[in-house]
């Protein structure tokens, strides 16, 4: 199978794999325990909090770990918007952003939030002077992605920080996309708190970790929760997070040369496509290189997936697609498209493994459906 499929999951790393195992016999204490033995899972796991802070340009006393971008996205939100709901009861965000934060802000408004949604530019960006003009004396939290997981586009963290910094509101920054491919931190940029993810970077599934700025209110949403300053309950996945620990490290550490590579495959797959201009277009400017959303002028996103499956192509028609029920790419109607244009989009996104000869692969699969006489 040729792997075109990164954003949603990338293979885990040999160095994260042999953390795991190392971690797992070295240390298989309980961190919570008094005993030596979980001393040393205690002090294994800071070890990581001040690795993963100084990758962040954080305070390791920040980092909380959570099961992945998913739950990060969703305590962090909650617990900020708990610890500042006495200063206000309203929160900025844009549709443009991944399920699990516009899930925390669906249940907020259940909670009696007013939740404003950004008006987002066609090409995918969002406006700093919107943003401005949506701030009020009630305003507690602003939410933007860094990276779109669809189509790549990446917002002005930079001057959003600091606008949001003059006017002492939280800003939360879901960099579950971008962590480890452009270079993100946290205090330059004004961020309150941040969400990255484990298995996006060659880590395991199921880790993650949220970065809240020391000086930032927060209140748990769980009650009688005791690990991690209450933040969250249970006992930490201490391989899972000396795993992910060491991914990100790589990932970091080849960060300019994996940023070189997939540029030069996106402008070739740019170059291979550029003829067939009416029969598929790629969505937004300033991307990611990696991560390639693309609208068929004809075909269903669905049934390019199934068409490039059958050829042992992995490719994906955005973020929200479960057996038995499809999703339409939720970014393509946040730019403005309709739901059949957002039916119409695939996604493909770039790795390590990546080579021209998938590329050429997957042009060959799609040449039939980049006619636009046919329609399906
Ligand atoms: C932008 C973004 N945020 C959050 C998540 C959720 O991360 P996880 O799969 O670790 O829960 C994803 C996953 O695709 C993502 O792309």
């Amino acid at each position: 199978m040729i792997y075109l499929d990164y954003a949603a999951s990338a293979p885990m790393r040999r160095e994260a794999l042999d953390a795991y195992y190392k971690a797992a016999t070295t240390f298989p204490g309980n961190p919570s325990s008094l005993h030596d033995t979980g001393t040393a899972a205690h002090d294994l796991l800071q070890e990581c909090r001040k690795q993963l802070a100084d990758v962040l340009g954080g305070d390791p006393n920040g980092i909380y770990f959570t099961s992945g971008g998913s739950e990060s996205n969703d305590l962090a939100i909650r617990s900020i918007v708990r610890g500042n709901s006495h200063r206000g009861r309203h929160i900025i965000t844009s549709k443009l952003e991944h399920p699990s934060v516009l899930g925390a802000f669906a249940v907020l408004e259940e909670e009696g939030f007013k939740i404003t949604y950004l008006p987002v530019k066609p090409n995918g960006l969002l406006s700093l002077q919107d943003i401005e003009k949506a701030l009020t004396n009630e305003t507690i939290l602003v939410a933007i992605q860094h990276v779109n997981h669809e189509i790549g586009t990446t917002q002005q963290v930079q001057e959003i920080g600091s606008l949001l910094k003059k006017n002492s509101i939280a800003f939360h920054c879901d960099a579950v996309q971008s962590f480890g491919k452009i270079p993100i931190q946290v205090q330059e940029n004004y961020i309150s708190s941040l969400s990255i993810s484990s298995h996006k970077v060659g880590g395991p599934q199921g880790v993650g970790a949220v970065y809240i700025d020391p000086s930032v209110h927060w209140k748990s949403t769980y009650r009688f929760a005791t690990h991690q300053k209450g933040f969250r309950p249970g006992t930490l996945n201490v391989p899972g997070i000396a795993a992910f620990t060491t991914a990100a490290a790589c990932a970091i550490n080849e960060m300019m040369e994996h940023h070189e590579k997939t540029r030069v495959l996106r402008d070739m797959w740019i170059d291979m496509i550029k003829s067939h201009d009416e029969a598929i277009k790629i969505e937004g400017i300033n991307q990611l290189p990696s991560i390639i959303g693309m609208t068929s002028s004809s075909f269903q996103g669905q049934w390019l997936l199934l068409e490039c499956n059958r050829q042992q192509l992995a490719i994906s028609v955005g973020s929200a697609c479960h057996i038995g029920q499809q999703i339409p790419a939720t970014t393509i109607t946040a730019i403005g498209k309709t739901i059949d244009e957002a039916n119409r989009f695939i996604r493909i996104s770039l790795g390590a493994e990546t080579s021209r000869t998938d590329l050429e692969h997957l042009y060959q699969a799609l040449t039939p459906y980049l006619k636009i006489d046919k329609a399906i």
